[in-house]
């Protein structure tokens, strides 16, 4: 994390409106003091995403993720933490604080570089409409591009030719070498040279939209058939996927994503109203852009060429898919017919037909994985003894232990044999061990904390069951710590010791947040959880025998206890609450 200081960052939410930030994507409406919405992490009905304007914090009751704007920006945009910091403060109109810039001096350049980039998309834009664009038009008509697809995609044409660029952004030697730095502008022994032409170009955005580089396609035959920008410091090839800020919100909403190999594929679909498309950059998928995929969707489909180089290509994907894979995930694997693409697919039979295709004809992850065994083992008892080892050490690099152990028993039983004691794979993943972190509690305590975290001020007099209770708790207990500190240091009650919490430890945000989003703890109900905190405490301690003296005692509290008990449930029923 970058070192933003602690009062920086909270000024940043200050200014911060998370209900603005999260209602870009998700339409919510008041109910009680929170305000509700379709949750768009995961796919659901009825509404169980809640957003606290108050705390400023967001909690889904269905999938259980939470946190502030920060969190939001991260998870649902896929912004890394500084650059979350930083959109919010620019949005706010704060200085970003010099020593957490990257390259001091920097952000300047980088926005011209984003603006630049912006401005050859639109000259492409409009060079497929001018004098020289006729040839590419009418390519992209014979392919059956609709017009509404070529412009919200940003498809252009660079001429053929040099000194296009040039002529359009301008020629003076510092626009020249930022367009070399953004990829257009080659140098060679004559000086510059543009990198594309008479090319079909295909805008390429990154996560937050911004256009960061070209894919061309020649017209007609030619090599290579795609010529990509080169890596620049805004484009990373490994890191993007074409089409992922144009479809992000529709595969949210949709729960639906498909991985294919082109360009023309994820522009084929959303022309037949499949806005679910992505595609790697003519790379093999890797590790990053498969993580992305499955913080988009947790059942993607991964498309394929049927024939064989598409088949080894979908196990180098299972391969790297392998210890990212949770029990919770579903990827599936969709093997189209031999020298077909979605594109091809689509143009032959339909948009419903090949919504039926990816329905029926995608296979789980573990049939592709046991099939792709198979056919790399060969047959015989030497075949299954290769495809038992294969395994072994495949199912070894799987981080989700208990997956793990269902896909160990599938290909013992395949094969016949048992595999030795898998090695216990030490996850290095801070998300798989904070699975593992979750704090347990019971309906009481959970909404005991709720309670404290909306109210505050009911820290001060905790009483001592309270305090004891926070204890034996870890993570809980570091948690009360540090409210307990923050409420001493305040000067009024009011201090928002949630935010300041969630702040201080983004690890227990989502704790954080659910409380802030549930429903709010009235005084009444406190003060009964209270109540049963302390008879639970009785109860248990009576159980472990104590002395006659103490159990009488004991007996007599807790009958005290559960008197007060039912006036409060009366009081409960006047008031209705
Ligand atoms: P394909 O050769 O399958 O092309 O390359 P395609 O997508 O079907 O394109 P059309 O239908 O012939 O127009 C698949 C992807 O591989 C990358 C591109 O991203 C392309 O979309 N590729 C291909 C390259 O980067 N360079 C190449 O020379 C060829
Ligand atoms: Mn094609």
């Amino acid at each position: 994390m970058a070192n933003f200081s602690p009062s920086f960052l909270d000024e940043v939410l200050s200014r911060t409106d998370i209900v603005e930030i999260i209602a870009r994507h998700v339409e919510l409406k008041k109910s009680g003091s929170n305000m509700m919405g379709l949750c768009p992490f995961h796919h659901e009905k009825s509404p169980s995403f809640s957003v606290s304007a108050d705390k400023q914090l967001y909690y889904c009751f269905g999938c259980g993720k939470g946190g502030g704007a920060f969190q939001f920006l991260m998870e649902h945009d896929g912004y890394p933490f500084p650059e979350a910091v930083e959109y919010l403060a620019e949005k706010a109109g704060m200085e970003v604080p010099k020593e957490t810039q990257r390259q001091p001096g920097d952000e300047e350049r980088q926005k011209k570089a984003y603006d630049m980039l912006t401005r050859v998309s639109d000259v492409f834009a409009s060079a497929l409409y001018g004098p020289s664009g006729g040839k590419a038009l009418e390519y992209i008509k014979q392919r059956g591009m609709p017009e509404a697809i070529v412009r919200s995609y940003g498809l252009g044409y660079a001429p053929a030719g040099y000194g296009f660029i040039q002529q359009a952004i301008g020629n003076d030697n510092r626009t020249n070498a930022q367009l070399e730095a953004i990829g257009l502008l080659f140098k060679g022994d004559h000086g510059y040279g543009d990198r594309f032409r008479d090319r079909l170009m295909f805008t390429i955005r990154d996560r937050r939209g911004r256009v960061v580089g070209f894919g061309g396609r020649v017209l007609g035959e030619g090599e290579p058939k795609y010529l990509n920008s080169p890596e620049t410091n805004w484009f990373h090839k490994s890191d993007l996927l074409y089409g992922f800020s144009e479809h992000r919100d529709t595969i949210r909403k949709e729960k639906q994503l498909l991985i294919v190999e082109g360009y023309m594929d994820v522009l084929a679909l959303a022309a037949y109203g499949l806005k679910i498309g992505l595609a790697p950059l003519g790379t093999a998928i890797g590790e990053r852009q498969i993580r992305e995929i499955f913080r988009l969707c947790d059942s993607p489909i991964y498309s394929f060429d049927g024939d064989r180089a598409g088949r080894q290509a979908a196990w180098r994907a299972l391969e790297r898919m392998m210890p990212l894979l949770k029990a919770e995930l579903s990827p599936k694997f969709l093997y189209l017919p031999d020298g077909e693409d979605p594109d091809s697919l689509l143009a032959k039979e339909g948009a419903e037909a090949f919504r039926k295709r990816m329905q029926e004809e995608a296979k789980p992850v573990l049939e592709t994985w046991l099939m792709g065994l198979k056919l790399l083992a060969g047959q015989g008892a030497e075949g299954r003894a290769r495809m038992a080892k294969k395994a072994d050490s495949m199912l070894a690099t799987m981080t989700d232990s208990y997956l793990a152990q269902a896909w160990r028993q599938e290909i013992e039983q395949t094969t016949g044999i048992s595999l030795q004691q898998q090695r216990r794979h030490v996850s290095s993943t801070p998300s798989a061990q904070a699975d593992n972190d979750t704090v347990k509690l019971n309906e009481i305590e959970d909404r005991f904390l709720a309670g404290l975290i909306q109210k505050p001020e009911r820290f001060r007099d905790l009483p001592d069951i309270a305090n004891d209770f926070f204890l034996d708790k870890g993570r809980v207990k570091s948690l009360y710590m540090r409210a307990f500190s923050i409420i001493a240091g305040a000067e009024d009650n009011n201090t928002d010791i949630a935010r300041q919490l969630a702040q201080e430890s983004p690890e227990d945000q989502t704790l954080i947040s659910r409380w802030v989003n549930q429903a709010t703890v009235q005084d009444i109900e406190y003060e009964s959880l209270l109540l049963d905190m302390e008879s639970n405490d009785i109860r248990w301690r009576l159980k472990r025998g104590p002395d006659l003296n103490e159990s009488v005692l004991l007996q007599k509290r807790l009958r005290e206890l559960q008197s007060q008990q039912r006036k409060l449930s009366e009081l409960l029923n006047e008031t209705g609450a």
